[in-house]
């Protein structure tokens, strides 16, 4: 009870009561001057309260034991859920925003002196069907098609949700969408303007595989391949000092990365604001390697813009070690079949090759943001792909990360 009473305090005031490892050392001071080292946050955190997406329920002690961790370890955050279209947006007009759970991560960021990151603008998952619908029938939908719609939202669960598909029927038409997206863009970006300093404003765009550069997603089929410069335009207008991220994921696969690099020198010859670029890093313990992460770097760099890594986890699963796909609609068999043999020290030589890369590549690396808290609120918790257990010990990658800080500054001593 007392050692419970002691942590609420140290979360209340931000302090470092709870060292995480033996020796004290934490991840933000053993990247000091290279990167920020981040983590994903839900509303549990930011709001105390034992609420979040996923059916994960931590109760009070849990949570209070979640946020020690937060505010020792790491320097950065990044809103996992609460400022995606779905949550702060869940309904159309003035009055179908809801600010609470965003404004309680803004603050708790503020009050424990955290770079913020925002996440996401534009994005084909957790967007309600609302934005995309209207009066235009789409070529080739029937009366059947459209009776047949989904309702709701392409939320977890429900049918279309991650593929951007979910949305049939008479649709808005290209100016409608970009009027709405406009002030999406416009409300969200200019509420925390100057204190979220980094935007996810487009979220996966690329098309996974085959030769089509662009998801086929509501996005593209009603506005066109122009929605993405606008994306960004507004979200400079709206803020003029943030840092403009585009998102995907997979960039380790080559023929990916290759269509990012297309598409973002496409966009910087249209001089499109995009400013940093995120690549999500859902990885796996069988891949990359520091040699091919190495390779991944090097060839972003390319782009001349700072690389975040942005969604960082190593799933340990035996059902992600063939399929490296980050997709949303992917999760479940990436997170089936049982973990790895050998599973910690196998996530251990997995982060430090990781880290290796990122520190190699610290004058581009800028940010490395780890995709939840622990391996108990984790979106693959099946693949206990974090640096920390359900119970919030430190695990052997943890160690590793730090090692890894460590071993770097001993070599160029
Ligand atoms: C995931 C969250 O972690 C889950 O809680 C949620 O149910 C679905 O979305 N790419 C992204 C993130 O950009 O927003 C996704 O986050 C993971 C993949």
């Amino acid at each position: 009870m007392l050692v419970a009473a002691s942590l609420l305090i140290g979360a209340l005031i931000g302090c470092e009561t709870a060292p995480h490892s033996n020796s004290g050392a934490t991840l933000k001071a053993a990247y000091k001057g290279r990167f920020y080292v981040g983590v994903a946050i839900n509303r549990t955190i930011a709001m105390g309260a034992a609420v979040r997406a996923d059916n994960v329920n931590r109760n009070t002690e849990q949570i209070i034991k979640d946020t020690a961790v937060v505010t020792a370890q790491y320097n950065q955050i990044s809103p996992e859920n609460d400022l995606k279209w779905q949550m702060i947006h869940p309904s159309e007009g003035a009055s179908g925003y809801v600010f609470g759970p965003a404004d309680a991560y803004v603050d708790f960021g503020e009050s424990n002196h955290m770079y913020l990151v925002g996440h996401t603008l534009v994005w084909h998952g957790q967007t309600p069907n609302w934005v995309f619908r209207g009066t235009n029938m789409p070529p080739g939908e029937t009366n059947a098609s459209i009776a047949a719609a989904p309702v709701g939202t392409n939320a977890p669960g429900t049918r279309g949700y991650g593929r951007g598909f979910g949305f049939s029927g008479p649709r808005a038409s290209r100016e409608e969408l970009l009027e709405r997206m406009r002030d999406h863009i416009h409300t969200v970006v200019g509420r925390y303007k100057g204190k979220i300093k980094v935007w996810d404003v487009v979220n996966e765009a690329l098309a996974d595989g085959g030769t089509n550069l662009l998801r086929n997603s509501p996005w593209l089929q009603i506005i066109g391949p122009d929605y993405i410069a606008k994306a960004f335009e507004y979200a400079h207008e709206a803020d003029p000092d943030a840092i403009l991220r585009y998102n995907d994921y997979s960039l380790e696969n080559a023929a990916k990365r290759q269509k990012l690099i297309t598409l973002i020198k496409s966009l910087q010859a249209q001089h499109v604001p995009v400013m940093a670029i995120g690549s999500q890093t859902h990885v796996s313990v069988s891949s990359p390697s520091f040699e091919q992460e190495d390779a991944v770097l090097t060839d972003l760099e390319t782009l001349g813009l700072p690389i975040h890594i942005t969604e960082l986890d190593v799933n340990g699963a035996q059902g992600g070690q063939s399929n490296t796909s980050g997709d949303v609609a992917s999760n479940a068999a990436t997170t089936q079949g049982g973990l790895v043999t050998d599973a910690d020290r196998k996530l251990a030589d997995a982060y430090a090759g990781l880290f290796r890369a990122f520190i190699k590549h610290d004058h581009y690396v800028k940010v490395v943001t780890l995709w939840g808290v622990n391996d108990g609120v984790s979106w693959r918790r099946r693949g206990h792909p974090l640096l920390f257990d359900a119970a919030d010990n430190p695990k052997p990658a943890f160690d590793a990360v730090i090692r890894a800080a460590t071993k770097q500054e001993a070599k160029s001593r």
